[in-house]
């Protein structure tokens, strides 16, 4: 078995659900020429997994959207092939461990299950830095979620300071620590790893238009990677990078052998950039 790869959009706190309907709409038109290639062999979305992490209030409009691109992807004779992209995945950016409670402003795994949404992202530096989240939390809600049936992307990443101070490797060791909970704990991620996945995003390098270089984000992936192999043992989950890609340098991060993907903001955001990642996805 080899590592699959990932491309997921994450809107942050942009697009209200009107403008995911019409984002979807634009989509589906740009993604029609995109399937006819995939067919012919010039594409492959094969162990590829494509996505968004879209704002709560917009989940439900967005599994409807998806929905209907799903059946339009698969319209009659076409697609039974696993070179096609066979769906667009809709998760949500953040939900609680607990099953239910006093816990204001915050959505449970459960309440997510009932409308079908099946990925959520966890720990996601802009929820580090300012609500409060620490290692501990994003183990709780890692784990939990996991244990409820959810993909999970878990974001680390280095702050400038951090890797300024040469503490890159530290920090990363800290965080993969922290959200397997420690070696007695890490055994508890074991039975749903085939639903772990990792995004690698160095602080510094989110919204700044500053991309780590292709070797940078490879140090640090492998470093990633050696760790969850000294907690978990020989796996295959898949590690993204983060951090202002775009269609200009996706590729090329793509090439890296430790590169498994992007997680990607701002060029998520409009449906040319987003379409062209995929695009590029597909080529790799
Ligand atoms: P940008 O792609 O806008 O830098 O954002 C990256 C990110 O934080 C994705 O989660």
């Amino acid at each position: 078995m080899s590592r699959s790869k990932l491309l997921f959009g994450n809107w942050k706190m942009n697009h209200g659900p009107k403008a995911t309907h019409e984002y979807f709409q634009a989509l589906k038109t740009k993604l029609e020429p995109m399937r006819a290639r995939a067919i012919t062999g010039t594409l492959s979305f094969s162990a590829k997994s494509v996505g968004l992490f879209v704002p709560t209030l917009c989940l439900h409009q967005a599994l409807q959207d998806a929905a209907e691109l799903k059946s339009s992807l698969h319209a009659v004779g076409q697609t039974t092939s696993p070179r096609n992209l066979q769906e667009l995945h809709v998760g949500a950016q953040l939900a609680h461990w607990a099953p239910n409670g006093a816990f204001t402003g915050e959505t449970s795994g459960p309440m997510l299950k009932e409308i079908g949404i099946g990925w959520v992202l966890v720990g996601h530096s802009e929820r580090r830095q300012f609500f409060g989240e620490t290692d501990q939390t994003v183990h709780r809600r890692a784990l939990s979620l996991l244990e409820q049936g959810f993909s999970v992307m878990v974001c680390i990443g280095e702050t400038l300071g951090e890797r300024e101070a040469g503490q890159t490797a530290a920090v990363l060791s800290r965080q993969v620590d922290g959200f397997l909970g420690g070696r007695e704990l890490a055994a508890r991620f074991a039975p749903h790893l085939a639903r772990l996945s990792l995004a690698y995003e160095p602080v510094w390098a989110i919204g700044t238009g500053q991309t780590a270089t292709p070797e940078q984000a490879e140090e640090a992936h492998e470093h990633i990677r050696a760790l969850l192999e000294s907690f978990l043992g020989p796996n295959e989950i898949a590690i993204a990078y983060g951090g202002s890609v775009t269609p200009e340098n996706f590729a090329e991060l793509l090439r890296k052998p430790s590169i498994d993907g992007g997680l990607v903001g701002g060029a998520s955001l409009k449906v040319d950039s987003f379409t062209t990642l995929i695009d590029i996805l597909g080529r790799t």
